[in-house]
């Protein structure tokens, strides 16, 4: 018997929503985006969460950050502590201090902005009591020490190796404390020998649930929210008794996110 745990999440509107530079293989300047649509993508993931009983709080889009609304990279918040991030890129370094900023006056006063490159839950998952930590694209490996210094939890490195796939949030997803989904072939092959050592009942993306970001979904334990063509992806969750939930993120995906992306976890103390 699966259950829901009511979560508490942090969104940002695409307000400023557009694809103006590429710091992935996703992102092409040259196609049209259409930010009416994708705020009505996410205003529809919103309502969702809504209506299943979860909290959701939103930090203010700043003009000329138009990848703010990819919220789970803006810190890591567990247990009250909040490591907010230090982007790899220009474009998104002003990111960090408006996420700082935010958290700080909303009851995270042990905020802190990581050292090193740490791109938030785009590459920090808990997964019970491990915290799981994506290098090889964005975050620095050597924020993974820090990472478990701060937060006092054993983080477990892996290595991506796929360029699409280069936040750990695009190669796998935390569906409750002991399971996990994840897409093999973005990893390198130690990094995968740890997830099958540590996750062996594991549910294995195929290559078509990855490519349309099947695994960037937010679980509450029971009820999981990605991507709505995600079908192998789908009927592999409900076999193991979650309900997946569709949704249409399309015109996020043009910036290389989905629903995870949109979607920062605010972990409270105890
Ligand atoms: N355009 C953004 C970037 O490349 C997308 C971030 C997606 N977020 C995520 N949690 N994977 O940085």
């Amino acid at each position: 018997m699966r259950t829901a745990q009511p979560r508490h999440y942090l969104m940002c509107r695409p307000t400023h929503f557009d694809v103006v530079y590429s710091i992935n293989p996703w992102m092409d300047p040259r196609k049209p985006v259409d930010t009416p649509l994708a705020i009505a993508q996410w205003e529809s993931l919103r309502q969702t969460y809504l209506s299943l009983g979860h909290t959701v709080e939103t930090i203010d889009p700043l003009p000329g950050l138009p990848d703010m609304v990819f919220a789970a990279n803006g810190a890591t918040v567990i247990d009250g502590r909040a490591l907010v991030a230090r982007f790899r890129d220009a474009e998104r370094i002003a990111e960090g201090p408006a996420y700082l900023q935010w958290l700080r006056e909303h009851g995270f006063a042990d905020a802190r902005t990581a050292s090193i490159v740490n791109e938030g839950e785009g590459d920090y998952l808990l997964a019970g009591e491990w915290l799981l930590a994506g290098t090889g694209f964005r975050s620095d490996p050597r924020s993974h020490a820090e990472a478990q210094e701060f937060f006092g939890r054993p983080v477990i490195g892996l290595t991506l190796v796929d360029p699409d796939y280069y936040h750990l949030d695009t190669a796998l997803s935390v569906l409750d404390e002991k399971t996990v989904a994840y897409y093999p072939a973005a990893f390198s092959p130690g990094s995968l020998a740890v997830l099958q050592r540590l996750f062996p009942d594991a549910i294995i993306a195929t290559d078509a649930d990855a490519s349309v970001f099947g695994l960037n979904a937010a679980s509450d334990g029971y009820n999981v929210v990605l991507p709505h063509n995600a079908t192998h992806l789908i009927e592999a969750l409900r076999e193991r008794g979650f309900n997946p939930i569709g949704a249409d993120m399309s015109e996020l995906l043009k910036a290389g996110g989905s629903v995870k992306c949109c979607t920062l976890e605010l972990r409270s103390a105890g």
